[in-house]
C-alpha cells in the first residue's frame, strides 16, 4: 500500500502487538473517569480508550471549580479525582477496542503496587504510566526529576510483564530532551505520550482566578500548547525508537496531521473532546 499522508489518521496500526483501527485516542483525564464516560468512548470512533489516571484508592479530587476553558486554552486542577485502579481494571472487560489504563500513584511505592496488581489482567492492553501530573500540591512532576524517573522505571522493569508507556510533561530545553531520551532508551517501553499539560499556569477572568484549587494555578491545555506538543513529539520521535502518542491542542484534522508530520503514530484529543464530546473523533476523521 502506498503511503498517503492525508489518510494516515484512518490507517490501522499495531503497537506492541495491540491493533488500533485508526490513530485517534482520548487524552487521559478527558471524558474517561466514570463508567458512563468509558461507555461513551467505547461507542465512539476513537481507536481505543485511555482511562483517567488512577491511584490505589478512590479520590474525590480538588475543590470546584477545577476546570475552565476558552477557545485558546483550558486550565485544570482536578487533583486526580478517580475511582481507584480496581474500577478501571475491572471495567476493561467491557471494552470493544484497545484499553489503555493510565496510572498515576501519588505516594511512595504507589505506582509499583498498582502495576504489580495489574500484572494478571487479560483485558488491559497497555499501561500509560503518568509521570507528569502537575496538580498534587507538594508532589513534584516525576518526569522533571531525571534520577527519580530512572529509579522508578528501573524498579518497574524488574518485575514488569506489562506493555507500558510513559506520559511526559513538556520540555523546553534541548538538553532535557536528550537526558530524558537517554533514560527512556534504557527500558523496553511500548510507547511514549507527549505532552501532558503545561503545569502551573494561572488564568484570570476579570482579575479573579478561574479555578479554585492551588490559588488558581493549574495545568494548561488547548491550542496555546500545540507548538510545544509538536516540538516535543518532533524531538522524541528522532531520539526514541518507539511509537509516540502526540497530545496537546489538537482541535481538528489539520492539527492531528501536524502531529503525524512531527512524528506521532497516534494522537490524543483532550480539551476539544471535553468541549465537543466524543463526536470530535468523527469530526476529525471526516
Ligand atoms: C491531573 C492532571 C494531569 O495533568 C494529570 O496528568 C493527572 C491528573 C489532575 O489534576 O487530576
Amino acid at each position: 500500500m502506498s503511503f498517503n499522508f492525508e489518510s494516515t489518521l484512518e490507517t490501522p496500526i499495531t503497537i506492541d502487538g495491540v491493533e488500533f483501527k485508526n490513530r485517534l485516542l482520548n487524552a487521559s483525564g478527558c471524558v474517561c473517569t466514570s463508567g458512563e464516560d468509558l461507555n461513551m468512548l467505547n461507542l465512539s470512533s476513537s481507536a481505543g480508550i485511555v482511562t483517567k489516571s488512577c491511584t490505589l484508592k478512590y479520590r474525590e479530587g480538588n475543590n470546584m471549580p477545577r476546570y475552565y476553558d476558552t477557545d485558546a486554552l483550558s486550565i485544570n486542577s482536578t487533583g486526580l479525582a478517580n475511582m481507584g485502579y480496581e474500577f478501571y481494571r475491572d471495567w476493561s472487560v467491557n471494552k470493544k477496542k484497545p484499553y489503555i489504563l493510565s496510572v498515576a500513584g501519588v505516594e511512595n511505592g504507589e505506582n509499583l503496587e498498582i502495576l504489580r496488581n495489574l500484572q494478571n489482567s487479560t483485558t488491559v492492553d497497555l499501561i500509560e504510566l503518568n509521570l507528569s501530573c502537575p496538580n498534587i500540591i507538594g508532589k513534584p512532576q516525576i518526569a522533571y526529576d531525571f534520577d527519580a524517573t530512572d529509579e522508578l522505571l528501573r524498579k518497574v522493569f524488574e518485575f514488569n510483564n506489562l506493555k507500558l508507556g510513559v506520559k511526559l510533561p513538556p520540555y523546553f530545553d534541548t538538553m532535557h530532551f536528550n537526558q530524558m531520551a537517554d533514560i527512556l532508551n534504557k527500558y523496553k517501553l511500548s510507547f511514549v505520550t507527549s505532552i501532558n499539560s503545561l503545569g502551573n499556569g494561572l488564568v484570570y477572568d476579570s482579575f479573579n482566578t478561574v479555578i479554585a484549587p492551588n490559588e488558581g494555578l493549574g495545568g494548561i491545555g488547548g491550542s496555546v500548547i500545540k507548538p510545544f506538543g509538536l516540538s516535543n513529539v518532533y524531538r522524541f520521535s528522532k531520539l526514541l525508537k518507539i511509537p509516540i502518542f502526540g497530545c496537546g491542542g489538537i482541535k481538528n484534522k489539520n492539527d492531528a496531521l501536524e502531529y503525524i508530520k512531527a512524528g506521532a503514530s497516534m494522537v490524543e484529543i483532550g480539551t476539544q473532546l471535553v468541549k465537543d464530546g466524543t463526536s470530535i473523533f468523527d469530526t476529525i476523521i471526516n
